[in-house]
């Protein structure tokens, strides 16, 4: 450098003036000392294999994993660390960033890093952004954040920050984008918030805030969305949030919010979705909100709103989803709500809404939900409604309805529930209900229904409940309920059936014996006699079910012998040995095998039974003697000691137990109670009937007095989560094991939804419950087990959306379908490429695009060209899987086709392809 360049003049100068008039310059520490820190809190770290690569005698700059430098005054200086989703464990506490001043971007999310925020972060002067969500960071969210100026996206969502947000937040002045949600912040939200000018999103839900919203968040006029869902907020919604002309979404749901909904709304023209829905808010619903043309989902629900619906939310031709339930709603149905042609949901549910049903409603074809339950309503059910092609579920039950139940509600094949309990109907049931053959709730009790029974009904034959009790219905019952010629058999999965306290005569037809699903079956309170038909849980029925009829005898235990003596099945013979068996063994053993095949679930191709040869042999084992095998698997798990277990289930701990044979066998050790023993054992039946490459076979189960468990294929290499958990055995699951993986799982639940004789909902699909074979073959496990034993009918309530695999309509229903296991499949798969759950991730995609390259797990060399067309296709496809609008989502026969045919464009980048999920925000 010449020696006489001003800048060598100018910089002793400067240096020497500041270190006069300022506090002493930090020096710029060498790329050493950055490299030191880096290399220090890797050291630390409880997870080393990912951050092989960082090695001091590497250059960072060009060899360091997630590493990029940029040139500062003259020198190389470290300026971004990106390590999303490679499963650090340790602390982020200990990382050094005061060697580290000049990085512009951090994204450590979705790794496992605990610890606080560090104080060293403040001295952070570039830092543009700062992505540290998704991970198990604790403690308060240092003030010092306030020096970080030049911050613009600041993520710290999901994790388990405390305290409040600090007021120094407020000095960010071009922050964009503000994510705390899913925290345990408390206090209130600071005023300094309405300082960030610049701010467009802004989530803070699922905290536990608490005071007032402030009124200068109206001054944040570039929000697009604010989220303050799930918190304690309380006070009124300031009326200044009518300013945010910007808004897309609105949310402050599930909060304490009370007094009006503000009427100044009109100008939010661009929002799309409103949730206020579980507040304490009160007064008229403003009419001004028939001018938010663009909304496609209202939610009012659960606060104390009175008055008329506005005629006005007919204008709002976008909305899919209207919710108005649980208020104090009074007055007519406007008719204009017929004019929503694109709804999907309609719940106006328990309100005191009084007068008739529109007409009009029969115009929304797309409607899926139509919620009247519990209101005043009058006049007849309109024919109408029999155009809603669409409709899964009516409930128009607690109403004051009249006339008879329309014959059009026959072409609504898409019914799962009709719900019609408590009105005053009357007249026949329509035959055509029979035309339903999704209907599985159909429940019409306490009406003025005459006529008798119609044997159509029989159509209906994925039928699980029918309560029709208290009415009038006259006559025999139809013995064709199970004969009918048009379709398969019948109610065969009727599980509860209701005819009490009607006037059905004669006897109850031989044929209801074949309704092997049966559960519980009122019909008391008729004029029935005659023998009650041989159905082995009818013998222990209470006789409430069979009081007050003219004379029925036999079966039940309670009533009085038929003077007919019902011979003894199969079934009794095999029961008193084994018991000698049992008793040979000293204990009560009750032994199911494979050989009890269920003709209800019966398989349309056997075709997929590879391992034929193998089962055999097993089966031979276990068919020997029951008593034996118990004794042997008890030997060798050294009665279930845990050095034998291998992982811990929602419903039970599973075991490796290798038998003097050599086979080795998964043993699930479960709990249950006696009452769901029988429900248990038919069940298991059924499934021990399933025999498919893709789902870990049951070979049957044992139930004792003190211990009960299933016995299962044993997949060596254990659960997928396990795999994708660990960074050498995730490496291990290169590009294409991953396809195969997401293909196995495709397969087998298009097998169980498609291929069974009747569908059958997995109901759990994590990857806990995909094994993992030698071959890398991927098998479902557990199925059906989740629903026997109810594993996860206390999730159905949860927070919908947050951490896990439940699909959003969960939130609304507790309905499970196939389309939630198609839900879950798509989580499944972003988990595979990604490397880790995608947890809030798919919320927060709506607003912020990613590409394909940014998604897949950086633990992986990226894939080559023609394998990134594949996995971008498997990824659209998972994209259609989460869709929330579950009619929107493809059935599993229809991902299986895109996988397979779908055109791959050689040529487009996919790599750089963005990936828009939508959102549904309720
Ligand atoms: C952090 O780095 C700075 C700058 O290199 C250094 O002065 C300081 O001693 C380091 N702190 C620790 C705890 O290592
Ligand atoms: C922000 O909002 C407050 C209260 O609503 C108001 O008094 C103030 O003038 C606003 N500030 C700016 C800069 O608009
Ligand atoms: C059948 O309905 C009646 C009247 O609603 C009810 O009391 C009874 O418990 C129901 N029976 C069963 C088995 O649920």
């Amino acid at each position: 450098m010449d020696p006489l360049s001003p800048l060598n003049l100018v910089l002793p100068l400067a240096i020497l003036l500041s270190s006069l008039l300022a506090p002493p310059a930090i020096a710029m520490p060498s790329i050493e000392e950055q490299a030191g820190a880096l290399i220090a809190w890797k050291a630390t770290l409880q997870t080393h294999e990912p951050l092989q690569s960082w090695d001091r005698k590497a250059w960072p700059c060009h060899s360091w994993r997630g590493i990029g430098c940029g040139a500062r005054q003259g020198k190389l200086v470290i300026t971004k660390i990106s390590l999303r989703g490679m499963r650090l464990r340790g602390s982020l506490e200990v990382l050094n960033f005061s060697a580290l001043t000049m990085l512009t971007s951090v994204d450590l999310s979705h790794n496992k890093l605990t610890g606080r925020i560090p104080w060293s972060g403040a001295s952070l002067k570039e830092l543009r952004s700062l992505l540290l969500q998704n991970n198990n960071l604790s403690g308060y969210i240092p003030e010092q954040i306030g020096n970080l100026v030049k911050l613009r996206s600041m993520k710290l969502n999901s994790n388990r920050l405390s305290g409040c947000i600090p007021q120094e937040v407020g000095n960010l002045a071009i922050l964009e984008d503000l994510r705390l949600g899913i925290n345990k912040l408390s206090s209130s939200i600071s005023n300094s918030i309405g300082n960030l000018a610049k701010l467009s999103v802004l989530i803070l839900w699922g905290n536990q805030l608490s005071g007032h919203i402030p009124n200068n968040l109206g001054n944040l006029t570039k929000l697009s969305l604010l989220d303050l869902c799930h918190n304690q907020l309380s006070g009124h919604i300031p009326q200044e949030l009518g300013y945010l002309v910007n808004l897309k979404g609105l949310r402050l749901c599930d909060n304490m919010l009370s007094g009006s909904i503000p009427n100044n709304l009109e100008n939010l023209t661009k929002l799309t979705v409103l949730s206020l829905y579980k507040n304490q808010l009160s007064g008229h619903i403003p009419q001004e909100l028939g001018y938010l043309v663009n909304l496609k989902n209202l939610s009012l629900y659960s606060n104390n709103l009175i008055g008329l619906i506005p005629s006005s939310l007919g204008n709002l031709s976008k909305l899919s989803h209207l919710f108005l339930w649980h208020n104090q709603l009074s007055g007519h149905i406007s008719q204009e709500l017929g004019k929503l042609v694109n709804l999907e949901n309609l719940d106006l549910s328990k309100n005191m809404l009084i007068g008739s049903i529109p007409n009009s409603l029969g115009n929304l074809t797309k409607l899926s939900n139509l919620l009247l339950w519990s209101n005043k309503l009058s006049g007849h059910i309109p024919k109408e409604l029999g155009n809603l092609v669409n409709l899964n579920n009516l409930s128009l039950a607690d109403n004051n309805l009249t006339g008879s139940i329309p014959n059009s509600l026959g072409n609504l094949n898409k019914l799962y529930s009709i719900n019609l309990v408590s009105n005053q109907l009357s007249g026949f049931i329509p035959q055509e209900l029979g035309n339903l053959v999704n209907l599985e709730f159909l429940e019409i009790s306490l009406n003025n229904l005459s006529g008798e029974l119609p044997s159509g009904l029989c159509a209906a034959s994925r039928l699980q409940n029918f309560t029709a009790d208290h009415n009038s219905l006259v006559g025999p019952l139809p013995t064709s309920l199970l004969n009918c010629k048009t379709l398969l058999s019948g109610l065969n999965m009727l599980e509860a059936l209701n005819l009490s306290h009607n006037t059905l005569n004669g006897s109850i037809p031989p044929s209801f014996k074949g309704m092997i699903s049966l559960s519980s079956m009122d019909v008391s309170y008729n004029n029935l006699e005659g023998p009650v038909p041989h159905i082995k849980f009818l013998e222990e029925a209470p006789v409430e079910w069979f009081v007050h009829n003219k004379h029925l005898c036999g079966t039940v235990k309670a009533l009085p012998p038929c003077n007919l003596i019902q011979k003894g099945g199969k079934g009794k013979k095999f029961g008193p040995i084994l018991l000698g068996v049992a008793a040979a063994a000293g204990i009560s053993v009750l032994f199911i095998t494979a050989l009890v095949t269920w003709q209800r679930r019966k398989m349309k191709s056997e075709e997929q039974s590879e391992n034929g040869a193998g089962n055999t042999k097993v089966f031979s084992v276990w068919n020997f003697d029951g008593g034996d095998v118990y004794k042997q698997i008890f030997e060798a798990t050294e009665n279930f000691n845990g050095t034998h277990c291998i992982g811990m289930g929602g419903n039970g701990s599973v075991y490796r137990a290798q038998l003097p044979t050599g086979e080795i066998f998964a043993v699930k050790k479960i709990h249950m109670t006696e009452d769901d023993e029988l429900i248990f054992k038919r069940e298991v039946d059924a499934l021990m009937s399933i025999r498919h490459r893709n789902i870990v076979k049951l070979f049957g189960y044992c139930s004792a007095v003190h211990v009960k468990f299933l016995v299962y294929e044993y997949m060596d290499r254990g659960s997928l989560s396990r795999y994708l958990e660990n960074h050498n055995t995730a490496i291990e699951l290169d590009w294409m094991r991953r396809i195969n993986i997401v293909k196995d799982v495709d397969n087998a639940l298009s097998y169980i939804h498609h291929d069974c004789f009747a569908p059958i909902v997995h109901r759990d699909i994590t990857s806990n419950n995909i094994l993992l074979d030698l071959e890398f073959r991927a098998c479902i496990s557990d199925f059906g087990i989740a629903k026997i034993l109810d594993v996860e009918a206390s999730n159905c309530t949860k927070l919908a959306g947050t951490k896990g695999y439940l699909a959003p309509e969960l939130a609304y229903t507790t309905r499970v379908t196939e389309k939630c296991d198609v839900y879950s499949f798509g989580v499944l798969v972003f988990e595979l490429f990604m490397g880790c759950h995608p947890g809030d991730f798919l919320l927060s995609l709506s607003m912020a695009k990613e590409t394909l390259k940014d998604l897949l797990d950086a633990r992986l060399p990226l894939p080559e060209t023609e394998t990134t067309s594949e996995i971008f296709r498997v990824i659209m496809a998972a994209v259609q899987c989460l869709d929330p609008n579950p009619l929107h989502r493809p059935t599993m026969l229809h991902v299986t086709r895109m996988f397979s045919t779908a055109e791959v464009h050689g040529n487009r980048d996919h790599l750089h392809a963005d990936i828009i999920i939508p959102v549904f925000y309720q």
